[in-house]
């Protein structure tokens, strides 16, 4: 279950697990660690975070279980991401809602992710959302020391349009290994706007935020959603699979090596769309969804 798209940048799981509504999980300490540990069994190695998650405090839950066994680290990938200044209780120092790209504060973003997850190094350190007000020269700068420094392996993008991206790493000596987008049957845009193509093209994996549209797919009822459920379940009663794993097996069969990034605190339900690594959608299925999502027939 490793990702072996793209062997010279991106190393993490097929399938990676998120943090972000882990403060909603109502997990023990010892609960998550059981979790975490859970998730290393099913190889699913890679973890994402973002200093912002859950007001400033998920990364310090994760910190929290990795501290109660340390072996741990050698065996994952932590992602984690900066950049989006969110006002809060905890960060009084913070009025306004917005972006910050400045060396300060990524260096110090950094930092206070390092002191929350307990280790010593991040894996891979994405800048959360672009800013009109990034200065790729002093982004390539930061990055340097960081990497210089040990806080930091890789680097990486979120959100990011392919010119915000080539841009960066117009600045960069190293390749960036990651853009992560939203992407589901329910959030096609990539697919068609180049994002996708872009990141084929320099062989840059796409990490997949909210690949089942963030329960969407579950609990919603429009129209479309409704339309577009109704023929996933048809599929994956044909199939005689689960109806997340034939969601998750549409993003893998993209030849860009799509990394779905996971977002429920279920053991069992992360172990079902594991299974979807197993599953090749035909493709006379994958485009069933694709033309249900968009409403109309390929031209
Ligand atoms: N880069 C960015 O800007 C960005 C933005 C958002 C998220 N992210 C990352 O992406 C990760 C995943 O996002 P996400 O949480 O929205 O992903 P998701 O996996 O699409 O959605 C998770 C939600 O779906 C529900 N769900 C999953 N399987 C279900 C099932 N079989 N039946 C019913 N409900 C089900 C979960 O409920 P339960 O918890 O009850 O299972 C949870 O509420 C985050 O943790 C974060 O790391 C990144």
């Amino acid at each position: 279950m490793r990702h072996q798209y793209h062997p010279l940048g991106f190393e993490g799981s097929r399938i990676a697990q998120g943090f972000w509504r882990c403060h909603e999980w109502d997990m023990s300490v010892s609960e998550r660690l059981d979790f975490i540990l859970s998730c290393l069994d099913l190889g699913v190695t890679t973890f994402d975070h973002a200093d912002i998650y859950g007001d400033y405090r998920c990364e310090g839950l994760f910190g929290e279980a990795l501290a109660k066994k340390p072996a741990m680290r050698d065996k994952m990938e932590i992602v984690t991401k900066c950049g989006i200044l969110l006002p809060s209780e905890s960060r009084p120092d913070i009025s306004v809602h917005r972006y910050d790209y400045r060396a300060k504060h990524i260096h110090e973003s950094v930092d206070r992710s390092l002191a929350n997850l307990q280790c010593d190094y991040i894996d891979t350190l994405l800048l959360h959302r672009p800013s009109p007000l990034m200065d790729a020269d002093e982004v390539a700068q930061a990055f340097d020391l960081l990497f210089t420094l040990g806080k930091v392996k890789h680097f990486g993008v979120s959100n990011f349009t392919p010119a915000q991206f080539d841009l960066l790493q117009s600045r960069l000596d190293a390749p960036l290994i990651v853009n992560q987008i939203e992407l589901s049957p329910l959030s096609l845009a990539p697919f068609e706007d180049g994002t996708l193509d872009h990141l084929q093209q320099h062989a840059v994996t796409p990490m997949a935020w909210s690949p089942l549209a963030g329960g969407e797919l579950f609990r919603g009822n429009g129209d479309r959603i409704v339309r577009v459920k109704e023929v996933v379940s048809d599929i994956a009663k044909s199939m005689k699979v689960n109806f997340d794993q034939v969601v998750i097996a549409w993003l893998l069969r993209h030849p860009s090596g799509i990394c779905p990034v996971m977002g429920s605190g279920k053991i069992e339900r992360l172990a079902s769309v594991c299974q979807a690594a197993n599953i090749v959608l035909s493709d006379d299925d994958w485009f069933k969804i694709w033309i249900t999502s968009q409403g109309h027939p390929v031209p």
